[in-house]
Formats: structure tokens, sequence, C-alpha cells
């Protein structure tokens, strides 16, 4: 077991240390010989030792980068190296964090990392928290505690009694929701092409001006950072139009949310504890391993209706948290450990300057990128860059220069008709020589294609 482990660790060790030389992209001739993992399950096991080898040596050269420090693709965090370190030991301690009273170790932990997260994010007094894979799943969580909350007020018990049959929930959201937060409508039945959806701006926020009349149950959902702009829609005005008629309000916040953790970008959420559940991830701007998501119910009740299972084997109602009681699953690893972890390690100030640090790496990629004559279609107010390098078959061949290239890696998009290439500032890892030496590599690369 120790030599097993201490192998793993030794490569690991390499892996990350030597992730910031590396290209970027997976290595192309390591992607062509995955094929040659294709073979028959063997009779006979094969030795533990081995396998790490084959894991190490076969697939490590084709993971992409993204624990390293230029990886600027969708929006996707690195792992403090305290939380990868932490997520060892919770797998070698593999508690299934259900019920309180069969792990209260980990139980434990999670209560403490979201009495801490409430208070970063400045959310009410007995907001309640589940722990989750992501924020497609932390919106699925709390929308579910949403969709409870606004039939049980018309007498209507969705989890027992379903949705045929039930009034018609009217769902809200911006014509620039992430779309899985679409999925997590349709999951819960409420459809993905049912939602009312409200005109944005350029920036892609919602226009308070634009929000329908409200009637009946109606669940109306924001947004804190769209995924190309990093934009916020206005919380202020849509929360208080919203809960004045009755409706409930919930906030993907899949990196936005952070904002509130850092005073010079608090203000960009202005509004946002007015409202009724969020959902984020711990994944992307906290920089835990994958995966972690965690979802926020102001009402603790709601949330607990949604999900709490009980059973004759199961432990009994227990004066403790259950995070089962939280969670769409009951069986699940203990996510929060990581969570703990990177908070305690980063304290307040820390976390405060890792999301300070990002937006102001951003905000030197835009001014490299529009110094060396390229176009920034989007105000760069938080951790999200849109560069145009002209027409879109230009842009679209700088972006493939770029990730052949392997100094850094980005990804295409489409930001309202316009082709470009999205820059996602999220790592710890990412220090300011390797803004100055990925932004060098685009400029080369422009000037290439
Ligand atoms: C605004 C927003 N919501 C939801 C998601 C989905 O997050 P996850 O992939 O963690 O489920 C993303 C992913 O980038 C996002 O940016």
């Amino acid at each position: 077991m120790q030599r097993l482990l201490e192998d793993a660790a030794r490569r690991a060790s390499r892996y990350l240390e030597s992730i910031s030389e590396r290209a970027v992209r997976p290595d192309p001739e390591a992607v062509r010989r995955l094929s040659e993992l294709d073979v028959e399950l063997p009779a006979a096991g094969v030795p533990g030792e081995q396998v790490l080898k084959l894991l190490d040596e076969r697939v490590g050269p084709a993971t992409m980068a993204m624990a390293g420090p230029r990886f600027f693709g969708f929006v996707i965090g690195g792992s403090l190296p305290v939380t990868v370190a932490a997520s060892w030991l919770a797998t070698a301690w593999d508690q299934n964090v259900g019920y309180y009273r069969s792990t209260p170790g980990v139980s434990h932990l999670e209560q403490v990392a979201l009495a801490w997260l409430n208070d970063l994010f400045g959310f009410p007094r007995g907001t309640a928290g589940g722990f989750v894979t992501g924020a497609t799943m932390a919106n699925f969580t709390a929308l579910a505690a949403a969709r409870h909350a606004v039939l049980k007020r018309v007498g209507w018990a969705v989890d027992a009694d379903g949705l045929s049959g039930a009034p018609p929930i009217t769902v809200i959201a911006g014509e620039e929701a992430h779309p899985t937060l679409l999925k997590s409508l349709g999951l819960l039945g409420l459809g993905r092409n049912r939602v009312t959806r409200v005109p944005v701006d350029s920036q892609g926020r919602m226009r308070a001006d634009a929000l329908p009349r409200i009637d009946g149950p109606t669940i109306v959902c924001l947004q804190a950072g769209n995924v190309n702009t990093g934009a916020f829609d206005p919380f202020e005005p849509l929360c208080t139009a919203a809960h004045r008629a009755g409706a409930w309000v919930h906030v993907d916040g899949a990196f936005g949310l952070w904002a509130v953790a850092a005073p010079s970008r608090a203000h960009l959420a202005s509004g946002i504890a007015l409202a009724d559940s969020w959902a984020t991830d711990a994944h992307k701007w906290l920089n835990v391993p994958y995966d972690s998501g965690l979802a926020f119910v102001r009402e603790a009740e709601a949330l607990r209706a949604a999900m709490a299972v009980s059973a004759e084997y199961l432990p009994a109602a227990s004066p403790q948290r259950n995070p089962c009681d939280y969670t769409p699953e009951l069986s699940r690893r203990a996510r929060g450990v990581e969570v703990w972890a990177a908070l305690l390690s980063l304290g307040r100030d820390g976390v405060a300057e890792l999301i300070e640090r990002n937006c102001r790496q951003a905000r030197r990629f835009a001014e490299i990128l529009s110094g060396a004559g390229h176009r920034i279609l989007n105000d760069v107010v938080l951790n999200q860059v849109l560069v145009s390098f002209g027409a879109a078959e230009k842009t679209l061949r700088v972006i493939d220069a770029i990730q052949e290239d392997g100094t850094c890696w980005c990804g295409p998009t489409v930001w309202q008709g316009q082709t470009a290439m999205r820059i996602s500032v999220c790592s710890a890892a990412t220090t300011d020589a390797d803004v100055e030496r990925s932004a060098a590599a685009m400029v080369a690369a422009a000037r290439s294609r």
C-alpha cells in the first residue's frame, strides 16, 4: 500500500512540477497512442504498480494541462496544492458523506465550509447549502427547491405529487442564460423551451426594463458572470421587481459569485444577496480539483423538502446537519474537504487576492492584445476577455495556431454574431509572467496566420 501511494505521489508531483514547461495542449503522439489501450479486459489482473505506470506514461501526456498556469479555455480553475493533497487524504478516508452520525469528521467540515461561504458571499443567516458536482447540478438542486417553494405557496406538493396536473410554473431567464441552466430546468420538468427569455444588452446583461409582468408561481433565473463577457445581471432592480410579484429569484453564479469575495469586484454583484437561491462552482475560481459545485438556498426547508429521503435502514433524524438532506445524491464523496482546505489555506484575504489577481490579469491580456491592434469585444470587468483577430476564418485560424503552439490554450466562441477567442483567467497558478508569455504567443500566432 505505502509503496503504491508513494509512487502515485511521486508521479503526480512530477506531473505538476513539469506542467508549466510542457505544451498546454495534449501531446498529439500520446493521443494517437491512446488506441493502444483498447485491449480486451485481461482475465488475470495487472499489479497496481503497472496500472499506475500505464496511467502516468500513457494517459498523463494525453491530458490537457488544465492544472497548469496557462490554460485559459472554457472557465476552468487549477487546483491549489493543498487541495490536491487534501483530496488524496479524503480519498484515503473513503467517506460516504450522507449522514453526520456515520461520517462526523467530513460532515462537520462541510458545515464549517458552508458557514464560511455564507459569510464570504454575504448570504442571509440560515441559508442552507449542498455540495454537488458542479454548477449544472447546483442549478438543478437550487431550482428543485424553487420549484417546491413556488408550488407549495399555491397548495401543490410537487415532491409528492409531481408536475402532472400541477399549476403551471412560469420560468423567466435572460437570453444569455448558460445552456446548462436550461438543461437543469429540463431535468426538473420545467422545459428547456418553455422559458420566457428576456432581452439582454451588449454585454449579455438582462435588461431590467424588459422583465415581463409576473403572475402566478414564477421562478426568475439571473446570472452572475456571463460565460463570454463576465457580465452580471442587475440584481437589485430585478430582485425587487420579482419579489414584489411573489416570484422566486435564482442566481447562476458559476464563477461570478466569487466577485462578492473580492472588494474591488463586489460592486458588480450588488444586490445579489437579495435572491432566494444561488449556484456556484468551487472547481472554477476556488481552485479545488474536479468536481465540486455548491447550491445555496435561503429557505433551508425548501431545499430539505426537495432533497431529503428517509428509510428504515438509514440513520434516523439527527440534531446535526445530514449532508444528504441537501443534495440529489445519497452517496457521494466528501467534496467539502477540499473546499474547507482551500478556504482555510487562503483565508478571506487570499480568496480576494486570487479573484483580484485574475481580473487584473484579464485586463492585462486585453491591454496587450488591443495594443497589438486586435479588437476586444467585451468590457473586461471580470476575468473574461473576448478578442477578435479579424474575420471569423482568420480568428479561427489564429486560435488553431495558438493551440498548436502550446504556450497557452484558448477556445473559440461566437459573441452576438461575432467569432471571437475567449480568454478565461481563473487559475491560482497563473503568474503575471504567464500572462506576458501567453499574450506574446497570441500576438505572434496572429501575425503568422
Ligand atoms: C454561468 C455558468 N453556469 C453554469 C456552468 C456549468 O458549470 P459546470 O460545468 O460546473 O456544471 C458554467 C460553466 O462554465 C457557467 O459559466
